[in-house]
């Protein structure tokens, strides 16, 4: 982004309502530019820039010590960054009113151990000023599987319940805008698919998302879009569709002759396993290369079993870019 565009940001947002009154589309759950973050002679965070959309997941990758918490916590005004600047829900993050309906699930934490689960949660409910009923806090403990457990000390708690009361911590005062820094590291697999489901549901609440995770199957399952970092910087960046292409087209097909091959081979370069035909797609398809190609196909009299999208995961593609080798989109 230039400074120009920077500039107009700031006139829109200082100026507008951050809700989208006036007309104006909402502003954007998380807007920042040009973070930057030293740590003594250590680059931590070098010029990173992202948006959050309202009710969109962001997936934040990136190995460990690329930089990921850092962005987080100067999103969150809890790190000053060297530059750059954020907005949260349309707002400054200076003004303390851009973090009342965000919801934070740090990666690091511990709670007053002598209080219960229930009152860690009414104390939070407080901190943030929201009206939350009885009920609808024990319904947050519920959704994290905590319910049974809402009247123990948190002392007393394992590694995983405390992350789960964590995150009913981040959700329980109704927030437009969740940060989830690594929320399964010590979940169980039932703990995890939890976790996937519940930012699913804000996602459908118009709640935007900020997910940090290792567990690439995770984010690959519930992100719209990925930010990767590495040494600090956006080593790669768009959403799961731009970053991991669809590359190659599986076909099934019964009675196919040569015209059918030769119209796959017009596709793209074709690979043959009995039944099965693999066609490679160009990078720049625009997407009607396989219903046209399906439907020349039916139109030659071939019958059509199966269509089977093939695309890199996005494993391989964080792996690729991490080790410098493919160019990033
Ligand atoms: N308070 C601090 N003091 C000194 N250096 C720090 C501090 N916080 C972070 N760093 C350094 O900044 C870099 C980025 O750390 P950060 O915690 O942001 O990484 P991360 O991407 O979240 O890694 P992980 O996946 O391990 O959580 C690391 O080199 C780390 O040592
Ligand atoms: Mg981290």
């Amino acid at each position: 982004m230039t400074s120009a565009d920077a500039a107009t940001v700031r006139g829109v947002t200082s100026d507008a309502p951050a809700d989208g009154l006036g007309g104006l589309p909402p502003s954007p759950a998380v807007w920042c530019s040009g973070l930057r973050k030293r740590y003594g002679r250590r680059t931590a965070v070098d010029d990173v820039s992202f948006t959050v959309a309202r009710g969109e997941v962001l997936g934040l990758l990136g190995p460990n010590g690329a930089g990921k918490t850092s962005v987080i916590k100067m999103l969150l005004g809890l790190v000053r960054p060297d530059a750059g600047e954020v907005l949260l829900l349309g707002r400054r993050s200076s003004d303390p009113r851009s973090r009342a309906a965000v919801g934070y699930l740090p990666e690091l934490f511990r709670y007053q151990p002598w209080l219960t689960a229930a009152e860690v949660l009414d104390l939070h409910v407080k901190l943030a000023g929201a009206e939350v009923a009885p009920a609808e806090r024990r319904e947050c403990l519920a959704l994290v599987g905590l319910a049974a457990r809402a009247g123990d000390r948190v002392g007393g708690f394992s590694k995983g319940m405390q992350q789960r009361l964590g995150l009913a911590v981040a959700l329980v005062a109704r927030p437009e805008l969740v940060v989830l820094d690594e929320p399964t590291s010590a979940l169980d697999p039932i703990g995890r698919v939890d976790v996937r489901d519940i930012v699913l549901s804000l996602k459908s609440r118009g709640v935007a998302v900020l997910l940090n995770s290792h567990l690439i199957g995770e984010v690959e399952r519930v992100c719209d879009r990925v930010v990767i970092l590495d040494e600090g910087r956006v080593a790669a960046s768009g959403t799961l569709a731009e970053l991991l292409g669809q590359r190659e087209v599986r076909l099934r097909l019964a009675g196919s002759d040569a015209r059918a091959e030769d119209r796959m081979r017009a596709a793209g370069s074709m690979a043959r396993s009995g039944d099965w035909f693999t066609v490679q797609l160009s990078s720049d398809d625009d997407g009607v290369t396989v219903p046209d190609l399906v439907r020349d196909l039916v139109a030659l009299g071939v019958r059509v079993h199966a269509v089977e999208p093939v695309r890199i995961s996005l494993e391989e593609r964080l792996l690729a870019v991490l080790r410098h080798e493919e160019p990033a989109p």
